[in-house]
């Protein structure tokens, strides 16, 4: 069996000391696969972001181990980039800029870097604002501009923690549906943080649901609905509806009408 491109294996993290000390993680366990959008999906504080961080060295584990590649993650490294939810561009940065920060220090060719820049520009649709600076451009297409900063780098993995949680639900799903477009060029690997189900259903190939208090893997979901998804078909009220089920949230929240 070819080896999974990220592995975590049994990580533990708590935080603090003495009796203030949290557990935050207990034994999470997962794979994702080379090209795979995989999700991990749960309620506000039970460690998502952490064990993301983790993932991409930001954070080292108590216990366990995390695989990049078949090699141990010890550090940050190029080959994985994060993607936050603050949007930190350089405000006095031009678009064309703040893409080319994301290769500082690598050694490339004026005209190499050129190519790569606009690559990424164009992927996004942000080839014609160039010379915009951040407060000229909207919400989502600030976060454009990350998203092309992160694949001018060329990473093998785009960890996301929610990366359109600050944008309107019409700027969400349009960029939801740009990731799917470029992820599916690229043959991209991204790991994604989020606590919205339908963020989830739609772009995930898995969701990693987590319990919380510790944090743990409480179930793997398939995705199996094709690609791209509509969000009213009934495949996708059916997957939202497994998930909410892991939550005992499904009556409530899909059918109100059975609340007596
Ligand atoms: N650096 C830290 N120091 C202390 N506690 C932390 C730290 N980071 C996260 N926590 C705590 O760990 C828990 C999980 O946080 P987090 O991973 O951010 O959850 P999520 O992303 O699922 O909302 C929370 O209770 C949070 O307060
Ligand atoms: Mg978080």
């Amino acid at each position: 069996m070819a080896i999974p491109m990220m592995e975590v294996i049994n990580v533990d993290k708590s935080f603090g000391s003495g009796e203030k000390q949290v557990k935050v993680l207990s034994q999470a366990t997962f794979h994702v696969k080379k090209g795979e959008i995989v999700t991990l999906f749960g309620k506000s504080g039970c460690g998502k972001s952490t064990l993301l961080n983790i993932l991409g060295g930001f954070e080292k584990a108590d216990k366990g181990s995390i695989r990049h590649n078949g090699e141990p993650v010890l550090k940050p490294t190029k080959t994985c980039v994060m993607l936050f939810q603050q949007i930190n561009l350089l405000p006095w940065r031009s678009v064309l800029k703040n893409v080319e920060l994301g290769l500082e220090g690598e050694k490339l060719k004026p005209k190499e870097k050129w190519a790569r820049v606009m690559d990424a520009l164009k992927l996004v649709g942000l080839e014609n604002s160039l010379d915009k600076f951040p407060h000229e451009l909207s919400g989502g297409m600030q976060q454009r501009v990350a998203i092309a900063r992160a694949l001018a780098i060329q990473p093998d993995v785009i960890l996301m923690d929610e990366p359109f949680a600050a944008l309107d639900s019409f700027n969400r799903y349009n960029l939801q549906q740009e990731l799917l477009r470029i992820q599916k060029k690229k043959n991209t690997t991204i790991v994604l943080v989020t606590h919205d189900i339908d963020e989830a259903v739609y772009l995930s190939d898995r969701v990693i649901i987590m319990s919380s208090h510790p944090g743990r893997i409480q179930k793997e979901i398939t995705i199996t609905q094709m690609k791209p998804r509509s969000r009213t078909h009934a495949d996708f009220q059916y997957f939202r509806r497994k998930i909410l089920d892991e939550f005992q949230l499904s009556t409530e929240l899909i059918a109100p009408e059975y609340n007596i």
